[in-house]
């Protein structure tokens, strides 16, 4: 579907994030048709660049980034596509500068015939929401005809009061249903697709509870350390980096009972129920009965050798970060009473994998076949990056053998097919926010329920410093997070 003629407006269009991400993405919905031809994308930032520097840095943006590429004997159609591209420089500290812009916007509209639909995408700090968006309506840029939508990128605040803070200065210019607050997993396909394989399958719906499941466990894990983002990194650690979000998010779709309707209201308001339903650490020694945090030494991989987290730029050299926690956490709703979640991420991990382990109860030890046979259980596997597809583990007969089972993984890996070039998590998003569609962004209710979540967590940390263990860059974290299933009877499934 073509999304709605609009103006997008890049604030930070110089910055890494707008060059990775959003000038691939949007030309990637260009060469798709998902594009209204009527757009146009003013990128905005403090440094000085002309119109045609600009357009330069977007090709080669494109170029290295973007799933498609420009100039394979496609330069008629890149001329028509960065035509629509105008960059401008801007001090968000001053209002003059949006006066400036909106004058200017109106020319741009009436240009690419635009009805007056404006799309802030802030690639921003989000200390400096709140001014760009109060100068935002001060200079006129909220009162064209059409419709207006912030998207905003994490970190949504440090913690749930610093959250409270940015929302209420935010939601002094903008509505809640105007504000698009990203967590790019929720545009990941495979997250996408979980919740067709557990509502659309007869296979999973009915199984999909604590009567049949015994325990999931949620990795993501990465393989680089904390690169040239070690000054914000220091700051945030592991737990408000990746569990506060994207971890809290996949364990949304995951536990979530079915929406009354497949509207965006409802899908969010069964995520938060499950937020409100994550049980909360009652005390500190709950912390630490369930919570491992974990930071990385130097270590070898591969024949090369790796600095240790403290050792990185522009991170404190006496650091007390974690680069890395795992947790036992338990929903405690009707559905998933006893059952629990497991969930990992780390930084400097062997390998960079997205992916959910239901690991389903083991059969009742019958006469016929438990004396025969070693049984393992049933898994679904659900892998989100950088392999996308799900697998089932299944029991049977090792063929020419009596008394021997082998457990036999049924693949199926959409990434593996021929043709399939999933879409960007970006493309996504910034299709969505074009369209009105809030489904895949969270709502104020799901970032605050998080924060509460992940803060008391935050907080025994703190008064705990010795709670910080240690692992070798390359290994799987600290042996603490092995203990937390084996206390259990279980372990983490090893991941592909
Ligand atoms: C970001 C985190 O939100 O997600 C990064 O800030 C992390 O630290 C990244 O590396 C991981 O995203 P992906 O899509 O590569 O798994």
């Amino acid at each position: 579907m073509q999304a709605s003629s609009a103006v997008f407006f890049i604030f930070g269009a110089t910055g890494d994030l707008a060059r990775r991400k959003l000038f691939p993405a949007i030309y990637s919905l260009y060469r798709e048709g998902k594009l209204s031809d009527h757009f146009a994308v003013i990128g905005l930032a403090r440094s000085q660049r002309t119109r045609e520097q600009f357009r330069e840095d977007v090709l080669s943006s494109i170029e290295e980034f973007c799933r498609y590429k420009p100039c394979d004997g496609k330069h008629e159609e890149w001329a028509e596509f960065v035509r629509h591209f105008e960059y401008k420089t801007l001090d968000i500290n001053h209002i003059d500068g949006f006066r400036e812009l909106n004058a200017f916007t109106e020319e741009v509209e009436n240009e690419f015939s635009t009805p007056g639909n404006r799309l802030f995408y802030l690639a921003l700090a989000p200390e400096l929401f709140g001014r760009v968006s109060s100068h935002l309506t001060e200079g006129g840029l909220l009162e064209s005809a059409g419709w207006h939508r912030l998207v905003i990128e994490k970190p949504f605040g440090y913690d749930l009061g610093s959250a409270k803070q940015l929302n209420e200065q935010i939601r002094e210019v903008f509505r809640e249903e105007e504000i698009y607050r990203i967590d790019h997993y929720l545009g990941k396909e495979m997250v996408q697709n979980i919740e067709v394989i557990r509502f659309g399958n007869a296979f999973f719906e009915p199984l999909w509870n604590n009567k049949h499941i015994s325990n999931i466990q949620i990795t993501l894990g990465e393989t680089v350390g904390v690169e040239e983002r070690g000054g914000y990194y220091d700051q945030a650690g592991a737990l408000r980096d990746m569990g506060q979000n994207h971890m809290l998010q996949m364990l949304t779709m995951i536990a979530m009972e079915p929406p009354s309707r497949l509207v965006p209201e409802d899908i969010r308001d069964e995520k938060v129920k499950v937020l409100r339903s994550l049980r909360a650490f009652a005390s500190s020694e709950d912390v630490s009965a369930n919570v491992v945090r974990g930071q990385y030494t130097e270590g070898d991989v591969k024949g090369i050798h790796l600095p240790g987290y403290r050792q990185e730029d522009k991170v404190d050299p006496d650091s007390n970060t974690e680069t890395y926690f795992a947790a036992r956490v338990f929903v405690d709703n009707f559905r998933w009473a006893g059952v629990p979640f497991y969930i990992r991420t780390g930084k400097r991990l062997p390998v960079k994998t997205t992916e959910v382990v239901v690991e389903f109860k083991s059969m009742p030890n019958n006469v016929y076949l438990g004396q025969k046979y070693k049984l393992e259980p049933n898994l679904l596997v659900i892998r989100v990056n950088p392999m996308e597809g799900i697998y089932i583990k299944i029991n049977a007969k090792k063929p020419g053998t009596d008394s021997e089972i082998e457990p036999l993984a049924m693949d199926f890996c959409q990434s593996c097919m021929i043709g399939i070039n999933s879409p960007e998590a970006y493309e996504r998003l910034i299709h969505d926010a074009a369209e009105g569609d809030s489904t895949y962004f969270t709502r104020w209710d799901e970032v605050a329920t998080a924060w509460s979540f992940v803060d008391r967590i935050a907080a025994v940390w703190q008064e705990q410093p010795e709670s910080l263990a240690y692992y070798p860059a390359g290994s799987w974290g600290p042996s603490a997070a092995h203990n937390l299933l084996e206390q259990d009877g279980h372990h983490w499934w090893p991941v592909n």
